[in-house]
């Protein structure tokens, strides 16, 4: 007779509810969660899965971008830029300038995404330099070049301005480069957040291959 197979837990709407036992002997998986159910905002694959494991996976896959943003007046883009961040797999989120940040936007997606504040812009060209990376100032202003006219580089920090007065001249004197995205309407510019997500997806149409599917389920099926 062959080994016992744990019931297949329930499906709820959004996540999977109580694990049966016997549970799975895996040590990615939390007991709390297998006791209570998991419905957390993460692919099917990571379900039950501890938050240490879930973010040593993502870490042993990490791309090599970095997001940056300046955040001088408590900038709300924050947290969707965290969050999109985390979608594209970025190796760090840079906060430069005050330290605090409203999280609301990144929809517990901080947790597994590393953040890094640096005071000014010194601070930030100074790690740029050390870790080798070119900084690529995304604003529209004169002079910038269309993010699809030339790849982005593949390592790099892809650096962002805030609501209202955009990138700083500190910013913009550090940039290797400053890139836009092509507009037609009137407005002057598109939302910090949303420029942020259209150029980190820029870098993974150029650089990544397939992406992860939240559907798609975990290689170990049978046991998670
Ligand atoms: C409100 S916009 C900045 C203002 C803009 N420079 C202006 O002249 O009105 C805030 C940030 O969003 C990003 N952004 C918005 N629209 C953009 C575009 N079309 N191209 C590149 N970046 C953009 C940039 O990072 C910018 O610093």
């Amino acid at each position: 007779m062959g080994r016992e197979r744990a019931p297949t837990p329930e499906w709820t709407t959004h996540g999977l509810g109580p694990h049966a036992h016997p549970w799975p002997d895996d040590p990615r998986l939390d007991p709390e969660l297998l006791e209570h159910g998991d419905t957390r905002n993460v692919l099917d694959r990571y379900r039950y899965w501890s938050m240490t494991a879930i973010v040593a996976d993502l870490d042993a896959r990490r791309h090599p971008f970095h997001v940056a943003i300046e955040n001088w007046q408590h900038d709300m883009n924050i947290g969707s830029i965290v969050r999109s961040a985390n979608a594209f797999l970025a190796s760090e989120v840079h906060i430069v300038g005050r330290r605090r940040w409203n999280k609301r936007g990144a929809m517990v997606t901080d947790r597994y995404q590393h953040v890094r504040h640096h005071e000014t812009i010194d601070d930030l060209v100074a790690f740029a330099r050390d870790a080798g990376l070119p900084i690529v100032a995304v604003d529209n202003v004169p002079g910038s070049v269309p993010v699809d006219a030339a790849p982005l580089p593949h390592a790099c920090i892809l650096l962002f301005g805030q609501e209202g007065p955009g990138l700083s001249e500190a910013a913009l004197a550090a940039a290797d480069r400053v890139i836009e995205i092509r507009q037609y309407g009137s407005t002057r510019s598109i939302n910090a957040s949303a420029a942020a997500a259209v150029v980190m997806h820029e870098w993974v149409r150029v650089h990544a291959g397939p992406g992860e599917h939240p559907h798609a389920p975990a290689a170990d099926a049978d046991s998670a």
